[in-house]
């Protein structure tokens, strides 16, 4: 046996000695080492022999198989390295300065930066954020929000209806009254999310767009609480003073509902086509929530009061950007997109 295993050395380290290329060497590694091949065929007959002879066969097996692996990696590398530098001068066209394949990394949208940005503020505050469907119920995306069926404020907000009865929702409203069937008083929450309306486009307006909703209740909650939280988020998102303003604004789920306007970032002011004109862009809707809508969700409107608002995330995005397009960011360039990233 021992003699076997001799023979087969020398043969095998001559074979190596005159492999001419790596992929020679490849398949002697497979010929010898391999499941198949003739050193693990040899050590098949171990458990024929009697114990002494298979320890002493087994060791110097194994010491010829290091060997031989050992010699076959060797000639392996020398011969691939000989390999390229054969390649390079035979004038084929490897040329080892060219850029290797690259990787694109992907990036955040800005609306999900802008949204990101606000959740922190709120988590900060104690507020929880919660989810709510896109394809909505009638009932949560206006009955409950005190717009019954033959409301002229529907027509405002005209959607997409699925075959099902239920519809795109046209706001992230209807958040507001899952939230409070939901967890009940007292309530501190923030919903962002996707919402649709049936809207030719132009420079301000999308079909698809991005609200934040946000709600407190709580005893006592006033239109002070309200106004100190409006301007703590604008600042802290702006990081600077932002000039607003307050107008009566009209929405049957508040009492009373104002309009929180900001003076328009991409023109000063001055009017441009994003403020359509005006030097003020509508944000934030927002007011006192409506005791109708406080029943609605099952919280009694005797001990509770809260406050309600409509961020447009898409527009506080345009705005903090400086993009004119509303367009841009549903367009899926990413020329436009990685601009803003936030790796
Ligand atoms: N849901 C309203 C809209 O989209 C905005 C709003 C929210 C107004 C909360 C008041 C309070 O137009």
């Amino acid at each position: 046996m021992i003699e076997k295993i001799s023979m087969l050395r020398a043969a095998a380290l001559d074979k190596i000695k005159q492999a001419a290329s790596s992929g020679e060497v490849e398949e002697l590694r497979v010929r010898l080492l391999g499941k198949k091949g003739e050193l693990t065929e040899m050590l098949k007959d171990l458990k024929n022999m009697a114990i002494e002879e298979r320890k002493q066969f087994g060791q110097e097996a194994n010491e010829l198989k290091n060997e031989l692996t050992g010699f076959l990696e060797a000639k392996f590398s020398e011969l691939s390295a000989n390999d390229v530098k054969k390649s390079l001068s035979s004038g084929s066209s490897f040329d080892i300065s060219l850029p290797g394949t690259q990787f694109k990394l992907g990036s955040l949208h800005p609306v999900t930066i802008v949204q990101k940005e606000i959740e922190r503020i709120f988590t900060g505050m104690g507020f929880n954020i919660v989810d709510g469907p896109e394809a909505e119920e009638e009932f949560y995306n206006f009955e409950a929000l005190n717009i019954p069926k033959h409301h002229p404020a529907r027509d405002m907000q005209d959607t997409y209806w699925l075959e099902n009865g239920s519809l795109l929702r046209t706001h992230t409203s209807p958040c507001q009254v899952r939230a409070m069937q939901k967890y009940g008083a007292p309530l501190k929450v923030i919903a962002p999310g996707r919402c649709f309306r049936n809207e030719s486009t132009d420079a301000s307006h999308e079909n698809t767009f991005f609200q934040l909703e946000g709600m407190m209740i709580d005893k006592n909650v006033s239109i002070a609480n309200l106004i100190y939280v409006m301007k703590l988020l604008l600042s802290e998102v702006f990081n600077r003073d932002v000039k607003i303003r307050l107008r009566p604004g009209f929405f049957p789920f508040v009492e009373p509902g104002f309009e929180l306007d900001l003076n328009c970032m991409i023109c000063g002011g001055k009017g441009c086509p994003t403020c359509k004109h005006s030097g003020w862009i509508e944000l934030l809707p927002c007011g006192m929530v409506h005791p109708n809508v406080l029943r609605y969700g099952g919280i009694d409107p005797e001990e509770y009061t809260g406050f309600a608002f409509g961020l447009g995330l898409t527009r506080l995005a345009m705005m903090k950007y400086g993009i004119s397009d509303i367009r841009v960011l549903n367009s899926g360039d990413l020329r436009a997109m990685e601009q803003f990233s936030v790796r």
